[in-house]
C-alpha cells in the first residue's frame, strides 16, 4: 500500500476546491432529502477534503461517513470538520477505516449521497464495478471527482512533454492486485458500468490550472509526473536532468504554467 501524504493532500485541497464542477454541486443539492438529515458517505477522504468543499454548500444538518485505510489521514479528518451547512445547520462526522473496495450495499444503506475525490483513478476496475454496484444497489447518487484524464499541458512546451504523459499514465495502468489500476481509464470504465446499472451519468472537466501562485503544488506535482515515468520507462531518466532543471527555473521565474486535466463524474440510480 502506498501511503498517501497529509502534506501533498494540504498542498492540492484549494486546486481541487477550485477545480472541482459547481454544476454537479447544483445536481446533488436537488437530489437530496429537503427534511431529513443528509449523509454522505465520502470514500478515500484523506484529511477530509471533500467534507470541507462540500458541506458548507450543501443546506440542513449533514452527517458525513468518512472512510479510508490510514488512520492517520482519518484523525486528522476527524479533527478538521467542516465548521457548519450553507444555512449554519450542524455538520456531524464519524470515521470508518475501511478498505472501500470492499464495501457493500449494506454499509451504505440510509447514504443519501456518496462521494470521493482523486480516487478512482487508483482502483481497478473490478473496484470501480464493486463500488458502483453497491451505489446503485442502496439506490444512492456518486459524486466521484478529481479523476485524473490522462491530459497534461504545460506551457512552455517541450518535445520531452508527450514521451513523460505517455509514461507516466502507463505507470497508472501498472497491474496492482486484482488487475491493471484505471488510471486515466477510470472515469470512462465508471461511466460504463454505472450505465449498464441503470444510473444516470454525467461527465464533467475538473482540470487543475496552475500558474504562478500555485508554483509549489505545480512544482512538487511535476517531480511526482517525471520520477513516475522514469520508474516506468528507466531509458527516460538520463534525458529529463536537463529537463527538470528548466522546468524548476520556468517555475522560480514565474514562468511555468501547467494544466492537469481530469474529469467529474455524477452517477444518479433510476430506480431510488
Ligand atoms: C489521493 S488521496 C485523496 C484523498 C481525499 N479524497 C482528497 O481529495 O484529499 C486517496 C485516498 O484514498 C485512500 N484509499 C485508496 N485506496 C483505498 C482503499 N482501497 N480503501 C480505503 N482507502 C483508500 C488513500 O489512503 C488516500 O487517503
Amino acid at each position: 500500500m502506498v501511503r498517501v501524504s497529509p502534506a501533498w493532500l494540504a498542498l492540492r485541497e484549494p486546486a481541487d476546491a477550485a477545480a472541482r464542477a459547481i454544476d454537479l454541486v447544483e445536481d446533488v443539492r436537488r437530489l437530496l432529502p429537503a427534511s431529513a438529515p443528509v449523509v454522505v458517505h465520502d470514500l478515500g477522504c484523506g484529511t477530509g477534503s471533500m467534507a470541507r468543499w462540500l458541506a458548507p454548500q450543501l443546506s440542513g444538518a449533514q452527517h458525513w461517513v468518512m472512510y479510508d485505510r490510514d488512520a492517520d489521514l482519518l484523525a486528522h479528518a476527524a479533527a478538521n470538520v467542516p465548521p457548519l451547512s450553507a444555512d449554519d445547520s450542524r455538520v456531524s462526522v464519524e470515521t470508518r477505516q475501511r478498505d472501500i473496495t470492499r464495501l457493500d450495499q449494506r454499509d451504505l444503506t440510509g447514504a443519501s449521497l456518496v462521494t470521493a475525490s482523486a480516487l478512482l483513478d487508483m482502483l481497478t476496475a473490478a473496484e470501480v464495478e464493486r463500488i458502483a454496484r453497491s451505489c446503485v444497489e442502496a439506490g444512492c447518487p456518486a459524486l466521484l471527482t478529481m479523476s485524473v484524464t490522462g491530459r497534461v499541458d504545460l506551457t512552455p512546451s517541450d518535445p520531452l512533454d508527450d514521451a513523460i504523459a505517455s509514461a507516466f499514465n502507463a505507470h497508472q495502468r501498472r497491474t496492482h492486485g486484482d488487475g491493471p489500476l484505471l488510471g486515466p481509464d477510470a472515469v470512462g470504465a465508471a461511466a460504463d458500468v454505472f450505465a449498464t446499472l441503470n444510473a444516470e451519468v454525467d461527465i464533467r472537466p475538473s482540470p487543475w490550472r496552475l500558474g504562478a501562485s500555485e508554483s509549489a503544488l505545480a512544482v512538487e506535482w511535476f517531480r511526482g509526473w517525471v520520477s513516475a515515468a522514469c520508474e516506468q520507462r528507466p531509458e527516460l531518466t538520463a534525458a529529463t536532468h536537463a529537463y527538470v532543471e528548466q522546468r524548476l527555473a520556468d517555475a522560480a521565474g514565474g514562468r511555468l504554467r501547467v494544466t492537469v486535466h481530469h474529469h467529474d463524474l455524477l452517477a444518479v440510480p433510476r430506480d431510488r
